[in-house]
């Protein structure tokens, strides 16, 4: 069965800025009916104007029983989903030299315990809905190319997406039993409001309508691993499987890299 023919139930967070936006336009306008998630309701709302099927359900995804409200109003309206997107994600990069716990835990919680009390609310749901249809739901997240290759700055960020493609990636060997698919998403870089805070060079970096391309071509063949733009990912991951002590000479070499751009910014 393919994850997006006719109209499915999808629950999407993030779907207020960037990324998400873009995923929530075009799912939209495709048909389907979507459940609209991030914490700010007005821009959720201006998008679900004008669709019928569009369901508006604000949360926090650090708060548990914000989570737990959302996926109980998405089940009275939907009765089960297709297909559960979660996008909603932040990015804060490191500054070694004054080490800062808070930072680090503030990513953690929102990339990595965010996304646990997203799956934990919505994997019901896709239950509900493979045992009313026979389908196969899918469950996918989005992760980063950060996670195949550890950058400098990049301790909290990279390793809140690395243990959450890891942790998804053996969810899918344990679904697999129930006849629920995993999809883990890896962008490279994306012009995003996220992205438009950078202060380096971001290679390849795609627009965010061809990232949505991407994605639903890899969701709609239920890919493991979706990742793009394909130069630039899989360049990461070749340089992700060099030994230990190669990776760290590059890390060096991009860290002097990027202190220069700085210095000359
Ligand atoms: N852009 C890139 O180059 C890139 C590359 C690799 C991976 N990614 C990943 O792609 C995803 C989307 O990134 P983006 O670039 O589109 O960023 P973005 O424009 O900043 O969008 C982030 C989205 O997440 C929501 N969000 C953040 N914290 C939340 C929370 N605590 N509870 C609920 N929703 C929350 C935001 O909504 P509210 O502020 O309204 O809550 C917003 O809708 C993230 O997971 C990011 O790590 C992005």
């Amino acid at each position: 069965m393919t994850v997006l023919s006719g109209q499915r139930r999808i629950w999407l967070t993030g779907a207020s800025s960037g990324i998400g936006l873009a995923l929530a336009r075009r799912l939209l306008a495709q048909g389907h009916r979507v459940a609209l998630s991030a914490r700010r309701r007005e821009p959720l709302e201006r998008l679900a104007s004008g669709y019928p099927d569009a369901l508006v359900v604000p949360c926090d995804i650090t708060d548990h029983g914000s989570v737990a409200e959302a996926a109980r109003r998405i089940d009275t309206a939907f009765a089960g989903l297709d297909l559960l997107l979660h996008d909603a994600g932040t990015c804060e990069y490191l500054d070694a030299r004054h080490f800062d716990l808070a930072l680090i835990e503030r990513v953690l919680e929102v990339n990595l315990h965010g996304a646990l009390k997203v799956i934990d609310a919505g994997l019901p749901l896709l239950r509900r809905a493979r045992d009313e249809h026979a389908g196969r739901p899918l469950l996918a997240a989005v992760s980063s190319a950060a996670a195949y290759l550890p950058l400098p700055r990049a301790e909290a960020y990279g390793a809140s997406k690395a243990a959450l493609s890891h942790f998804l990636e053996s969810l899918r060997i344990d679904l697999a039993d129930e006849a629920i698919d995993v999809s883990v998403i890896h962008p490279g870089f994306v012009e995003t409001p996220l992205t438009a805070r950078n202060d380096f060079a971001m290679p390849l970096r795609l627009d965010a309508d061809s990232a949505v391309d991407a994605i639903l071509e890899g969701l709609e063949r239920r890919d493991l691993d979706v990742h793009f733009p394909r130069r630039f990912t899989y360049l990461i991951k070749l340089l992700g499987s060099l030994p230990p002590g190669l990776r760290l000479r590059l890390g060096r070499r991009i860290a002097g890299r990027k202190r220069r751009t700085q210095a000359g910014a």
